[in-house]
């Protein structure tokens, strides 16, 4: 039987990440957890109950109310992955707005937001054959994750394709103000004091700048491979 391995895809925003996770995921026959979209998901529900607008956050009253918050991803076979529910609703769209990406790292920052995500990730990932992309899953989530890939590009080539994934949606938004966006969440990232974007020491750091998703992907398929000794 092939052995079933831990993937760890961890980097900087808009690097193409959960692009790659799919791909590999759906090729090994792998679970694809999206960790972003947790944490996205608890900023949507912060945002709803007035918890935190871009000039303030009330860590206390989110913290208090975080039992309350009831994360659950539902597969969808026409999408190969997994949507994420926010107690009992899809929210799948409402996280991926702007609005959504400038309040997120202020809530990622928040330890007991961590925790208990952290928790629930690795409760998903117990039984391998899972592939997880984030900030802190190669350093934090699965330290011995068998494969741990660290993802860079430059800053313009991230706020383009972002720029270009919002626009094709339909979302009303200037390159420049996703550049800023994306150079904040860099900054916050690798900051904060808790589980900062750092890129674990046996992690692979692959610069997809100037690769095409096809080069990407065999490369780490490759990787993949090795690591799982197929
Ligand atoms: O991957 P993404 O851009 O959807 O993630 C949104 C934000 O969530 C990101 O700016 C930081 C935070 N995040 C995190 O702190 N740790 C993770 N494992 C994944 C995301």
């Amino acid at each position: 039987m092939d052995k079933k391995i831990t993937i760890a895809i961890d980097g900087f925003s808009s690097t193409g990440k959960s692009t790659l996770a799919k791909q590999i995921a759906a090729h090994m026959g792998y679970v694809y957890v999206d960790s972003g979209a947790m944490y996205r998901a608890v900023t949507l529900y912060a945002m709803e109950n007035g918890l935190v607008s871009p000039d303030h956050l009330d860590r206390e009253a989110l913290i208090r109310n975080l039992p309350d918050v009831k994360l659950e991803f539902r597969f969808n076979p026409e999408l190969g992955f997994g949507e994420m529910f926010l107690n009992g609703i899809n929210v799948e769209k409402k996280i991926r707005t702007l609005e959504v990406s400038n309040l997120v790292s202020r809530v990622a920052e928040v330890s007991e937001v961590r925790a208990k995500l952290v928790e629930q990730q690795q409760h998903m990932g117990e039984n391998k054959g899972v592939v997880m992309d984030g900030r802190d899953i190669g350093t934090v989530v699965f330290p011995n994750a068998e494969l741990k890939v660290f993802m860079v590009a430059s800053a313009e080539t991230r706020a383009q394709r972002r720029f270009d994934e919002l626009t094709q949606k339909g979302e009303e938004v200037t390159y420049d103000a996703v550049l800023e966006n994306v150079q904040k969440r860099d900054h916050i990232d690798s900051n904060r004091d808790d589980s900062p974007l750092i890129q674990a020491i046996d992690a692979i750091a692959i610069d997809n700048s100037h690769l095409s998703k096809e080069e990407q992907f065999e490369l780490v398929l490759g990787l993949v491979k090795e690591a799982a000794q197929l």
